[in-house]
C-alpha cells in the first residue's frame, strides 16, 4: 500500500517537559484520523526517545525516528550512539545525512553509506537526506551534486535493501530560511530521484520526502507534486497546532502523486 509520511525533524528543540507535552496535546487529536495509509514520526534529541516510547506505549499512530546515529556497531565511541541501542527502545527510523550533519559533523556519503547499512541491519528504516547547496543550484550542478549524493550513499546496497528506505530532498538553501523550492524545482528533483532510483535499481516504489520551510501555507501546493510522498519538517513540527494542519494538508493529498 501507498504510505505517505509526515516526519517531525525536532532538531536541538525543547526539554523533554516540553517535549511531552507536546506528545500528551498530539496523540488525542491523532485518534479520529485513519492512520493506514498515513506514517506520522517524530525525530526528536536522543535525550527524549525513551520518554516519548513511555508515552506513545504502543500506540501505533506516531512512530519514533532518532536523528543519527554512529556507523559502527559498538565500541569505544565515546558519547556515540549506536542502532541497536535505538532500536532496543522502540525507534522505527533513524534520518541519515541531514544538510546540518553534513556540514556541521562533516559526513560524507561513504560514511552514511556505512550508518545505512547498520540501520538496516538492526531492522529500523534509513531516512536518507538529500539536496544541493546553494552554489550548486546557482552554477547549475545540482542534478549532479544529488546524484553523486544518492549513488555513494546507496553503493552497496542491494535491490532489497533499498526497497526498505525512505529519501528526503532537502536542498540546503531552503531549510530554516523561509525560502521554499518552487513547485517547479521540487516536481523537477523528485522525478529526477525516482528516475535514478528506478534505473539502478528497477522498478522500487519507495517514499520520496521534500523538507525545507515546508509550513501549513505552502504544504498542501508541495504535496501535490507528483513523486512527493509527504515531508520532512524543520521549524513547522514544533508547535501542536501548525503539525497537526500539515498532517490535514497531507491528508488531502490525492494517492497516485505519491510515487
Ligand atoms: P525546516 O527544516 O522545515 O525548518 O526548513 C527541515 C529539515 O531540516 O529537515
Amino acid at each position: 500500500m501507498k504510505k505517505k509520511h509526515l516526519i517531525a525533524n525536532w532538531k536541538m528543540h525543547k526539554t523533554v517537559q516540553e517535549a511531552a507535552a507536546f506528545i500528551a496535546a498530539l496523540l488525542p487529536k491523532l485518534e479520529a484520523i485513519d492512520k493506514r495509509q498515513l506514517a506520522i514520526a517524530i525525530a526528536p534529541s536522543f535525550v527524549h526517545l525513551s520518554a516519548i516510547a513511555g508515552l506513545i506505549d504502543g500506540d501505533a499512530s506516531i512512530q519514533l525516528v532518532a536523528q543519527n546515529c554512529h556507523h559502527e556497531r559498538e565500541g569505544a565511541f565515546t558519547g556515540e550512539v549506536s542502532a541497536a541501542m535505538l532500536s532496543s527502545i522502540g525507534v522505527a527510523g533513524v534520518l541519515i545525512g541531514h544538510s546540518e550533519r553534513r556540514i556541521y559533523q562533516k559526513e560524507g556519503d561513504s560514511l552514511l553509506a556505512k550508518k545505512i547499512k547498520r540501520v538496516l541491519e538492526t531492522g529500523m528504516q534509513p531516512f536518507l537526506c538529500c539536496g544541493e547547496s546553494v552554489a550548486a543550484r546557482r552554477d547549475g550542478s545540482h542534478k549532479e551534486a544529488v546524484q553523486q549524493q544518492l549513488t555513494e550513499s546507496l553503493s552497496g546496497l542491494t535491490p532489497k535493501e533499498i526497497a526498505s528506505l525512505g529519501i528526503a530532498y532537502e536542498p540546503v538553501w531552503a531549510i530554516g530560511t523561509g525560502q521554499v523550492a518552487s513547485i517547479e524545482v521540487i516536481t523537477e528533483m523528485h522525478t529526477f530521484i525516482r528516475e535514478i532510483l528506478s534505473n539502478q535499481y528497477g522498478g522500487i516504489n519507495i517514499p520520496i520526502l521534500y523538507g525545507g520551510s515546508c509550513n501549513p501555507q505552502n504544504a498542501k501546493a508541495i504535496f501535490s507534486c507528483p513523486n512527493v510522498a509527504g515531508g520532512l519538517i524543520g521549524g513547522a513540527s514544533l508547535e501542536v497546532d501548525s503539525f497537526m494542519k500539515l498532517v490535514g494538508a497531507l491528508l488531502e493529498q490525492k494517492d497516485d502523486t505519491i510515487y
